[in-house]
């Protein structure tokens, strides 16, 4: 299967206007396990990766692979504020693609260097293009959760490699099948694993809610403690750094209470808003300060008490 996806990959590579020579440029097989031949994205490709990335002021652009730069270079035109930078293990590629940069005027805001795709430094993007093969694709999978910062959007071109697993079990959040290759796109989502606690000033006293966080990449559950009373969080909504969740409890001393919480998620700490609506006041908006904790008070013996 990989032996046959590279060979198709090479296929079209040619299809799509191969560089002669560049085949006899690639590393030594064993130097570079996985390397992946140079074929530019098609036209189309690179504006639905631009459009699909939704670039805004301040953005920078990586492309892990960067060819003859033209992804790095269409991006940084089409926005004045993005910065981008592109690596690729062949030289030739790289003094194209800086050319190419300088020719179109835009060398102050996209560069270009020989590196490889696993030894840079991922934080420093917002946005990770990535065109290469299916297994490769896959094993920058680790790398990108480790570094890239929550919200940092990860887009692939799809052609010749299809859709499926590419970055292994994380799923895309959002597939462009629009044009001749499917366009990928993933949010890097924040870590909320494990356990968080807050308090809130309901009723006269100090609630204190302690809640278990479980994560699979972009999808998350929880489950919420207050006093003895349990409940499932619903709703939990994960995009990059922005969580969201709601949960019904009966708080002592209030009643059954509906809580909206919404806020960002920055390492331990989650700041943000909670929506408190009681059965007969009107909803009131509190501030809402969560951090994570080593322990959870969610595993206090609970008693037998039925009041
Ligand atoms: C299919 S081309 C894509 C070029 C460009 N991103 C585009 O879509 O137009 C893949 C490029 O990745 C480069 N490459 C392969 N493995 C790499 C690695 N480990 N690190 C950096 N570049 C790599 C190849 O030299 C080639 O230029």
């Amino acid at each position: 299967m990989e032996q046959q996806s590279r060979r198709s990959f090479i296929a079209g590579a040619a299809a799509a206007g191969l560089v002669a020579g560049a085949f006899g440029s690639i590393r030594a097989a064993h130097a570079q396990e996985y390397a992946t031949p140079f074929g530019p994205s098609s036209q189309d490709a690179v504006n639905r990766m631009i459009k699909l990335a939704a670039l805004k002021d301040g953005d920078v652009v990586a492309d892990l692979g960067s060819g003859n730069g033209q992804i790095i270079i269409a991006a940084v035109k089409s926005n004045p504020k993005v910065r981008g930078w592109g690596v690729d293990l062949q030289e030739w590629l790289v003094k194209t693609a800086t050319e190419e940069a300088a020719k179109q005027g835009v060398s102050d805001r996209a560069q270009f260097s020989q590196r490889n795709a696993f030894d840079v430094d991922l934080r420093e993007a917002s946005v990770i293009n990535m065109w290469l093969f299916a297994n490769l694709t896959r094993l920058l999978q680790p790398k990108i959760l480790a570094e890239a910062r929550p919200g940092t959007r990860v887009i692939v071109n799809g052609q010749l490699i299809g859709t499926e697993n590419i970055l292994g079990l994380w799923q895309p959040d959002q597939i462009d099948r629009e044009g001749s290759s499917p366009i990928m796109l993933w949010i890097v989502p924040a870590r909320v694993q494990g356990f968080w606690t807050w308090d809130l000033p309901l009723g006269g006293t100090t609630q204190t809610y302690d809640v278990i966080m479980n994560q699979a990449f972009q999808q998350a559950e929880g489950f919420a403690r207050v006093g003895n009373r349990r409940e499932s969080l619903t709703e939990v909504k994960l995009r990059g750094e922005d969580l969201s969740f709601v949960f019904d409890m009966t708080l002592t001393g209030v009643g059954r209470t509906k809580h909206e919480f919404s806020g960002k998620v920055n390492g331990d700490t989650i700041k943000g808003t909670v929506k408190v609506s009681m059965a007969e006041s009107k909803p009131m908006e509190l501030p809402w300060i969560a951090r994570r904790v080593a322990k959870s008070g969610w595993f206090r013996p609970t008693g037998i008490d039925l009041k």
